[in-house]
């Protein structure tokens, strides 16, 4: 069978295996064979999974000094900021999705927190700000590069939210290991050069608000992999940091050098609407799929959602999905389906709930999954206006590496998965003099220009439109699951990626593969996935997958010919995500398996 040897040569470590003794997880998806395979996963009693070791290392080094799931997540974080300064760090914003079984200060548990801390628009950002602003309008990167592609970072207000709130660490213990990784420099690797060949990167205007990321970040040109990066200008902010908190970066020494560099370029960000950056604590999304509770991150990211009615379609359709050979034609054609009414929803009806009213429970409901689960047909595509929800309002009409998802597991039973960003690969480019960190170009992520896709080929709708204060749509999806569907269950699956748009897409896929398909979490994160967002209408696949061979009936096909016999247009290619997962041995009581996609280089860290 096709998925069986495929699944072997994927799985089973040192390729000793033939396919007569392969796990046949059509029919079996997760138990005799999920247990054989994990006794060889390393398992701990507590972890984290990062897309760099040095931030992993960081997470860890909480953990070994006791601290929480929490703690470690902010000192990961702060790490990345230092060594992936191009997918994430104190310039930008994202999402903690926590969950918390066990604290000393807390009663009154377990809770699931949903906290977010994407950046807002500036005073300056209007509804038609990029289409009619003279500086703007002609330039179809200036939301992606420069002074007006920056929204108020919430990174750092965020972090220490989290960490006075429900961590345990003192500020200087937890900033540690990112000042050191700072000071001390790190060697850059492959994955940090690729990031600077990007021609968006490369043809940067010589002009002088580009001049500090360009001696930081790329050296003039010099920066090759296994130069040693020191960032001592990082390394001061974080210091303030952890001297002064919050107000060092909103309205310190900080916030004038970030609001000095963005004058420079053209955008007046005032002082008090720095000052007034707060992060928010949100009610996150609860599902269930296959019996288990599910924590998702509610809007302004669309990755809850779309996750939900993913997971929500599939156990509408339970039986016939598991009779689907695993990575088959008709197992992806159905994956695709559902993406394609998920994206559907997330361009008609997504936006900042802060300003827009936004359906979440009707489009997470049961009912609607089912309905859209009806309407997928085994056989074909559908015309492609005809996908998404059918409620009220649902008339209305390059690559991402500057994102980086962490997860954690502690030995208390907490869990963290962490999302953040700073949008494209450096951002906006705008470094900030003095301190040396990397701005965010968030403000692409809304709708800049009405009908026009963003960067990540998104087509998003005017309730995206920018306004002061305003939250961008995201794609981030950090979450969590636990083993059954009640509040004390212990945690199952700690997941989330970085990506743009694949973030849903392969989040849901390494999700499937740990809990139906019982893969071990270093083997799910490093499997070939699928992504389709509705527009443009395009299946991206890998050719691990378009090229394997299936049996339909008497018949043998690629599952190329199988996607394209249904109508699916299909262009190969490799996945654009990245996903760090944690996932409970299923074979040693108590301890959690781990893993950080290789498509990036990242290594977890536990014991
Ligand atoms: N900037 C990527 C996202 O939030 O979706």
């Amino acid at each position: 069978m096709r998925s069986i040897a495929f699944l072997l040569s994927l799985v089973l470590l040192g390729g000793c295996a033939s396919s007569k003794n392969a796990p046949d997880f059509r029919t079996q998806p997760s138990r005799a064979s999920a247990a054989r395979v994990s006794q060889r996963e390393p398992t701990y009693k507590h972890v984290v999974a990062a897309d760099h070791l040095i931030a992993s290392q960081a997470g860890l080094e909480m953990l070994k000094k006791g601290g929480n799931a929490v703690d470690a997540a902010v000192a990961t974080s702060f790490a990345l900021s230092v060594v992936r300064p191009y997918s994430c760090g104190i310039g930008g914003g994202g999402f903690m999705l926590i969950h918390l079984k066990q604290h000393p200060r807390i009663k009154g548990l377990p809770r699931t927190i949903a906290l977010d801390y994407r950046e807002v628009a500036p005073s300056w950002a209007t509804p038609d700000f990029f289409e009619t602003n003279p500086q703007c309008r002609d330039d179809p990167d200036a939301s992606t590069r420069g002074a007006h592609a920056v929204a108020i970072p919430g990174t750092v207000a965020g972090l220490l939210y989290a960490l006075e709130t429900y961590g345990t660490l003192p500020r200087d213990v937890v900033l540690a290991p990112a000042i050191r990784a700072a000071e001390e420099g790190y060697a850059v690797d492959a994955d940090y050069i690729r990031a600077t060949k990007s021609p968006r990167v490369t043809g940067a205007p010589k002009t002088p608000i580009f001049d500090e990321f360009r001696s930081t970040y790329l050296k003039q040109g010099a920066m090759a992999e296994g130069t040693t990066l020191k960032q001592p200008g990082q390394a001061a902010a974080l210091r303030l940091i952890a001297r002064d908190g919050v107000k060092a970066f909103y309205s310190g020494e900080i916030a004038a050098e970030i609001r000095k560099i963005l004058k420079q370029g053209g955008a007046d960000v005032s002082a008090a609407e720095l000052a007034a950056y707060r992060p928010r604590e949100l009610a996150p999304i609860v599902g269930t799929y296959q019996g288990k509770r599910v924590f998702a991150f509610p809007p302004p990211s669309s990755g809850g959602i779309v996750l939900v009615q993913t997971l929500g379609m599939i156990d509408a359709r339970r039986a016939e999905f598991d009779s689907y050979d695993y990575l088959s034609s008709a197992q992806t054609h159905f994956l695709t389906e559902a993406f394609k009414h998920g994206f559907a929803d997330r361009a008609r009806f997504l936006a900042d709930p802060a300003t827009t009213e936004i359906p979440t429970l009707e489009l997470t409901s049961a009912s609607n999954t089912r309905e859209l689960a009806s309407r997928i047909d085994m056989n074909r595509v559908q015309p492609i206006e005809s996908y998404g929800s059918r409620l009220p309002g649902s008339e209305s009409s390059p690559k991402d590496g500057g994102t980086s998802h962490l997860s954690v597991v502690d030995s208390f039973g907490n869990a963290v998965a962490c999302t953040e960003t700073i949008n494209l690969s450096f951002g906006s480019l705008v470094c900030v003099p003095r301190f040396g960190f990397v701005l965010n170009d968030q403000m692409d992520d809304f709708t800049t220009r009405r009908g026009k896709p963003n960067a990540f080929g998104l087509r998003q709708d005017d309730r995206n439109l920018p306004a002061p204060g305003k939250q961008p749509l995201s794609s981030m999806c950090p979450t969590i699951l636990l083993t059954e569907d009640r509040d004390n269950a212990p945690v199952e699956l700690v997941v989330g990626g970085s990506g743009g748009p694949w973030i849903i897409t392969g989040t849901i896929q390494v999700l499937l593969d740990s809990v139906t398909y019982g893969l071990p979490a270093s083997k799910a994160v490093a499997q070939p996935r699928i992504h389709h967002q509705w527009k443009p209408d395009t299946l991206r696949i890998e050719p691990e997958i378009a090229d394997s061979r299936e049996k339909v009936g008497a018949k043998e096909q690629t599952v190329r010919a199988g996607l394209e016999a249904r109508g699916q247009s299909l262009k190969l290619g490799k996945s654009e995500c990245v996903i760090q997962a944690i996932r409970r041995s299923p074979s040693m009581p108590g301890r959690f398996e781990a893993g950080s996609d290789p498509r990036k280089g990242g290594e977890p860290a536990g014991e």
